[in-house]
């Protein structure tokens, strides 16, 4: 009501608003000011013959005659709610008027990510609601949260609202956890935005929390693995996986030997007596386990032992064969026609 009364010289005209014949200019154009800031305002007017120009507010009013131009000094804004009406009176003209909204902003006392939701460690896969409260910030539907994984934005939310004073708001971010965010921090900044052109004031940044995400162990080359066993007859098996806690390790050797002591519990193995067979790896923590398997084949033999054993058979082949007792079956096996020779295990009448 007290606003009424400050401008009733104005309401008795019922001012137009300004326009082509209402030529008045108000500098600043779109005013931002902080609350508790002196704030200064200028009104002007192209138009001639002017009887008297006024500025009015809630701060009280300034009165100019036979000028264009009229300016107010607030020293210190203590308003929210608050609004500039300039006027102008004319010979032979109704009064016209302009009314200018200011906009009184206040960064937030406080901007912070509730402690309930990053308490303890997150799981991977599961959603995780994480709360950014921004206390006391005033205009707030210029106020946009952001949300940053390491230097990521991963949310910009803004916010509606007709409220002019200051309102605590919540910034909601549902986090799916995976296993990348592990051990990145994590923060939300407050803004408040102004289209005008004044610079923005900066953003109140949150402290940033530590994220921890657990997640069963994965192997850096995953699927089973056949090794070809090399001329030295040593290999490595790796069974490296990534998981969080840190994977520990199982193995078993060829015939089911089991590997135990910080021997077994290795990414890497390198088997001090190489085995051919199949060696199974574990590797485990509170999220689960997995296995893999390495095939390792029986070595081939090497040339100068295969060609002095192919050269033994063929030559007992040969033998054999003009005693006339060797025949090729269909499936190319070799057998023996008359049940009295057994490879492997000669009758005593083979001339060897
Ligand atoms: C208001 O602004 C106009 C134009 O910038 C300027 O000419 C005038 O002197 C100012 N008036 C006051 C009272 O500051
Ligand atoms: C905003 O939160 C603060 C503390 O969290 C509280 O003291 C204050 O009353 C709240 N303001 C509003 C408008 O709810
Ligand atoms: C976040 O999750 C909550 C609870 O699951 C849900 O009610 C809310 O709509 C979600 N918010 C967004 C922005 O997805
Ligand atoms: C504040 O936000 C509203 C809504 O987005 C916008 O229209 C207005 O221009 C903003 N205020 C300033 C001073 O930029
Ligand atoms: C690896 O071998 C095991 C046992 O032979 C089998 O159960 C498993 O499905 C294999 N895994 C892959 C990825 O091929």
């Amino acid at each position: 009501m007290r606003w009424l009364f400050v401008f009733s010289g104005v309401l008795l005209c019922a001012g137009q608003p300004a326009s082509s014949s209402c030529p008045l200019q108000l500098s600043p154009p779109s005013p931002v000011v902080r609350f508790g800031d002196p704030f200064r305002v200028n009104c002007s007017s192209t138009a001639g013959q002017i009887e008297s120009m006024g500025l009015e507010s809630v701060y009280g009013s300034e009165k100019s005659e036979g000028v264009s131009s009229v300016a107010m000094e607030i020293t210190s804004v203590r308003d929210w709610d608050m609004s500039v009406i300039c006027y102008m009176n004319r010979p032979n003209v109704p009064q016209c008027s302009t009314d200018l909204p200011v906009t009184v902003y206040k960064t937030p006392d406080r901007v912070s990510i509730s402690q309930a939701s990053l308490a303890g460690p997150l799981v991977e896969g599961e959603t995780y609601s994480l709360e950014c409260d921004v206390v006391n910030v005033a205009p707030v539907r210029n106020l946009s949260v952001h949300w940053y994984m390491g230097e990521k934005m991963v949310l910009a939310q803004s916010f509606d609202g007709s409220s002019l004073s200051p309102v605590n708001a919540t910034s909601v971010y549902n986090l799916t956890a995976r296993r990348a965010d592990d051990q990145s921090r994590i923060r939300c900044e407050a803004q408040l935005d102004f289209w005008a052109a004044v610079p923005s004031p900066p953003a109140v940044k949150s402290e940033s929390r530590a994220v921890v995400v657990l997640y069963p162990p994965t192997f850096a080359q995953p699927g089973n693995e056949t090794l070809e066993l090399p001329a030295g007859g040593k290999f490595i098996l790796n069974c490296s996986a990534t998981g969080n806690p840190t994977p520990v390790y199982g193995w078993r050797a060829p015939g089911a030997v089991r590997l135990t002591g910080p021997e077994g519990n290795r990414s890497l193995l390198a088997p001090p007596f190489p085995l051919p067979g199949t060696y199974e790896c574990t590797a485990s923590n509170t999220r689960g386990s997995a296995s893999k398997y390495f095939t390792v084949p029986q070595a081939p033999r090497n040339h100068t032992t295969m060609a002095a054993l192919l050269g033994a058979f063929l030559s007992l082949a040969v033998v054999i064969s003009f005693g006339g007792l060797l025949l090729l079956t269909p499936r190319g096996n070799f057998s023996f026609s008359k049940g009295g020779y057994l490879i492997g295990r000669p009758a005593s009448s083979a001339p060897i």
